[in-house]
């Protein structure tokens, strides 16, 4: 049995996002063509997701050494631990978001903050840090107003999440970006459309 995980990381209504729609369009394919599939979704912005900072620090410190946390790092703790082994139990995952203010929304930031575990997602060696989930796979669903040359530093939302993917040793990422939309109006409509066609193919076979 296959589990995929659907992470959405925008709360706009879908007829405002475009990033929505690629989720959507995504979404609808894949279930239509793998229906014995378990599919979980996971709309970030309904999840209370608590910033990285010194309560979850040292509540995964105390975890890891066995020392008993505060009520306050558990809760917190339990949260994060929840959303790791949500994400490290699918076989694959497909995360939707938008490029805002040069990076991704914050949300995604946090989410991303909570896989990075070791022992579960890497692990150290004499040789530098190992990823553990190579068998996992990505699609990785994002809008842009602008467009962006591929391995741009100034695009700091793909090439941010997929640096993460990496460092757990995520190789197989499929990337479906819809960009220009802003820069380009007068063939906006063609731009999303496109894309979305993209979306509904690539969803078939991932
Ligand atoms: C708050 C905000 C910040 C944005 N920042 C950028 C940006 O840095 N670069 C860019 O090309 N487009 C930017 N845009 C345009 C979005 O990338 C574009 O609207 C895209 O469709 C966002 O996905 P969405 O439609 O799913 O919200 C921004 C839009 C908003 C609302």
């Amino acid at each position: 049995m296959t589990t995929t995980l659907f992470v959405k990381a925008n709360n706009r209504p879908t007829e405002h996002s475009i990033s929505g729609k690629l989720y959507h369009a995504f979404l609808d394919s894949y279930r239509a063509s793998h229906p014995n599939d378990t599919v979980i979704e996971l709309d970030l912005y309904k999840e209370q997701l608590p910033y990285l900072g010194h309560v979850m620090i040292s509540g995964n410190f105390k975890s890891a050494q066995g020392i008993e946390l505060t009520p306050e790092e558990k809760t917190v703790h339990d949260i994060v631990t929840k959303h790791l082994e949500q994400f490290i139990a699918a076989d694959k995952v497909v995360i939707a978001f938008p490029l805002w203010n040069l990076t991704v929304p914050a949300v995604l930031h946090s989410y991303l903050d909570y896989m990075h575990r070791p022992g579960k997602t890497f692990k150290y060696t004499a040789e530098g840090s190992v990823g553990l989930l190579s068998n996992k796979k990505v699609a990785l669903l994002n809008a842009r107003g602008g467009i962006y040359v591929e391995g741009s530093s100034s695009e700091m939302a793909v090439s941010f999440v997929k640096k993460h993917l990496t460092f757990f040793g995520i190789t197989d990422i499929t990337t479906i970006v819809i960009e220009g939309h802003h820069q380009f109006p007068n063939r906006s409509d063609a731009i999303i459309w496109d894309g979305l066609q993209k979306a509904i193919q690539a969803a078939k076979t991932f």
